[in-house]
């Protein structure tokens, strides 16, 4: 298969964690015979700086006319602490989200049972959670009206259509239903009207999924029993902001931000990142986690079916925490960096002979290897 990547690298830890990728994109290439052309192009902050603008017309072109997009991260702390500045990195990646009509965002979390120690609620607590939130990506109070009144009244509206809500619902009941047949709605409906309007929708479309359970949730309470029983959710669907929120708590049950990826779809185009942050601090020191995005980049062999080429990343990835070639996010202790771990997957995408047991590892293999 030939694809055209387009490759965002984006700020702070960006260019390193999708540099491992790009190692694990050609290690596919070569095992399995396909042929992947990366386009670069500038995005965020670094954008910002070259070209200003967060997200220029150039890069936004070729991110259309490519068959994916692999996206680092993006953000930058003199932005973070300027609330008065008018234009931010930010801006960049919700433009690229809106204009490709990216509008789902699914996001697994799934705990490996060799990093179980790793997270810091109880084993118990944390073992064979395996759930995946559907976040609305493209509508909601990200996308409403923006209005600050000098510094003495500011206004965010939240708006949402049932179209809106419809069309991710259809794609969330449809992972439910190969999956173990459960949908927790979150939303805020003894409060909002958006989320009275989610309800109501959701609840309607629930008659054609039969097979699926359909269960809602108030957010605060989700947030609460996220961290007290994560096993009892299968597909967590819901709105652009509650998603962002949950889908951070959700790292802390996998024990690193580093681990988790992401795919944002769309009916035409799909992008694939990572759910953390440019982690500034960390920037060109080699520390960073490169997993959330090799992880990114087996959802994405798997949005193309190529589901054998996922697995072999995936099995890598659970190779390398075997071994105990992990940053030091995972293992405090560890010595490796950014770019051995990236080698070390990479490698052994080439070299997984079937010595490598997965059997007990990977809750997915062989049914689907990410969500
Ligand atoms: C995410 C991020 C973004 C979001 C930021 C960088 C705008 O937190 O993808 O979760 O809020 O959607
Ligand atoms: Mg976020």
């Amino acid at each position: 298969m030939h694809l055209n990547i387009a490759v965002l690298r984006g700020d702070g830890i960006g260019p390193e964690v999708i540099e491992q990728s790009l190692k694990c994109l050609r290690s596919v290439e070569e095992t399995f015979g396909h042929s992947f052309t990366f386009n670069k192009a500038f995005v965020g902050a670094t954008a910002l700086k070259e070209k200003g603008n967060p997200l220029p017309d150039e890069t936004l072109e070729i991110c259309k006319s490519s068959d994916a997009i692999l996206f680092g991260a993006l953000g930058a702390p003199e932005y973070d602490q300027n609330p008065d500045a008018k234009i931010w990195p930010e801006q960049g990646l919700l433009k690229l989200r809106k204009e490709l009509e990216l509008f789902a965002n699914i996001r697994p979390v799934k705990i490996f049972p060799t990093l179980l120690k790793q997270s810091p609620l109880p084993k118990t607590t944390v073992q064979n959670t395996d759930l995946v939130i559907y976040r609305e990506l493209s509508g909601g109070i990200y996308y409403g009206e923006k209005k600050r009144d000098e510094d003495h009244s500011a206004t965010d509206i939240c708006t949402y259509t049932e179209k809106e809500i419809s069309r991710i619902a259809h794609l969330a009941f449809k992972a439910a239903k190969g999956r173990r047949k459960k949908l927790t709605l979150v939303d805020k409906a003894n409060v909002l009207e958006t989320s009275r309007l989610w309800r109501s929708v959701v609840t309607t479309i629930s008659q054609s999924y039969p097979e699926v359970s359909l269960d809602c949730m108030f957010v605060d309470n989700a947030a609460v029993q996220m961290i007290l029983d994560p096993k009892q959710f299968d597909v967590i669907l819901t709105d652009n902001m509650f998603g962002d929120i949950l889908s951070d708590q959700g790292s802390v049950i996998a024990g690193s931000i580093g681990l988790l990826p992401s795919a944002s779809i769309g009916s035409e185009h799909a992008m694939f990142e990572p759910i953390h942050g440019s982690y500034p601090e960390a920037k060109d020191k080699n520390i960073a986690n490169p997993v959330a995005s090799i992880l990114s980049v087996a959802m994405l062999l798997e949005h193309f079916k190529m589901k054998e080429e996922s697995n072999a990343v995936v099995a890598a990835v659970l190779k390398s925490f075997s071994k105990k070639i992990v940053t030091p996010d995972i293992m405090g202790s560890s010595k490796y960096g950014t770019d051995y771990v990236g080698d070390f997957i990479a490698d052994n995408i080439m070299e997984l002979d079937g010595s490598f047991s997965i059997n007990d590892e990977n809750i997915g293999l062989g049914k689907s290897t990410i969500i």
